[in-house]
């Protein structure tokens, strides 16, 4: 069994964050989105498997006041924190696997780009919906953004994923949650290669 902590420490430790395959210097579907669904700026939000991105910069910079992540790479964290210098204190910092994450509180966003498609097997997939239902509020949405399973890569940053569609989200989430939008768009990563993504939103709801 691969230790994920390591694994991702070594990523970090030997890459330059902006070379990473998914690299964005803005993540502007994520912003869209989360101001789409969530028009109020002190809703907490949480960036599960954040890594370096920009994307708590940016929601910083777009006036949101409650900010959490979970990363399990101690290094992507440090990195994070040193890019937003003064600013990391307005975040919440939880470096652990998203599969032990434990909450004081709920959150009306959860936002996950490229984190769910590790999980393969039933058990870890049925441990991360038990969590994201304990932890998403009633009328909260779930921001998920995995590699496309029309077309899409078969392994991110050397480890095999589960490709998704909408189809594939709904089954996996319902009954409790169902999808309300979903769409597909393709990334440039740093090095010019195209990635097909597939994106889902989901809220708790019967159809
Ligand atoms: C492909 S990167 C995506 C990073 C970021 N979400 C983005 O879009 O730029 C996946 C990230 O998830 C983290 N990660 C992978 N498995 C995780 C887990 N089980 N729990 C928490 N973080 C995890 C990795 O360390 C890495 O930073």
């Amino acid at each position: 069994m691969i230790d994920l902590a390591k694994h991702w420490d070594f990523v970090y430790g030997t890459k330059d964050t902006n070379k990473v395959s998914w690299y964005q210097n803005s993540p502007d579907t994520s912003r869209k989105l989360i101001e789409k669904y969530v028009m109020d700026h002190d809703a907490p939000i949480v960036d599960v498997g954040t890594g370096s991105s920009n994307l708590p910069s940016c929601l910083i910079q777009d006036g949101y006041t409650d900010i959490s992540v979970i990363e399990i790479s101690q290094l992507a964290v440090k990195s994070s924190m040193n890019n937003l210098g003064e600013r990391s204190n307005k975040v919440k910092w939880h470096i652990m696997n998203i599969l032990d994450f434990e909450a004081e509180y709920e959150y009306m966003v959860w936002h996950d780009r490229a984190v769910f498609h590790f999980l393969k097997t039933n058990e870890e997939q049925e441990r991360y919906k038990e969590i994201l239902y304990k932890y998403l509020k009633e009328s909260g949405y779930a921001i998920f953004a995995t590699f496309s399973k029309n077309d899409g890569p078969k392994k991110c940053s050397g480890l095999d994923v589960c490709q998704h569609d909408n189809q594939s989200i709904s089954d996996l989430f319902a009954p409790e949650f169902i999808v309300v939008e979903s769409f597909e768009e393709m990334h440039a990563t740093p090095s010019g290669k195209n990635q097909k993504f597939y994106w889902n939103i989901i809220k708790k709801g019967k159809p």
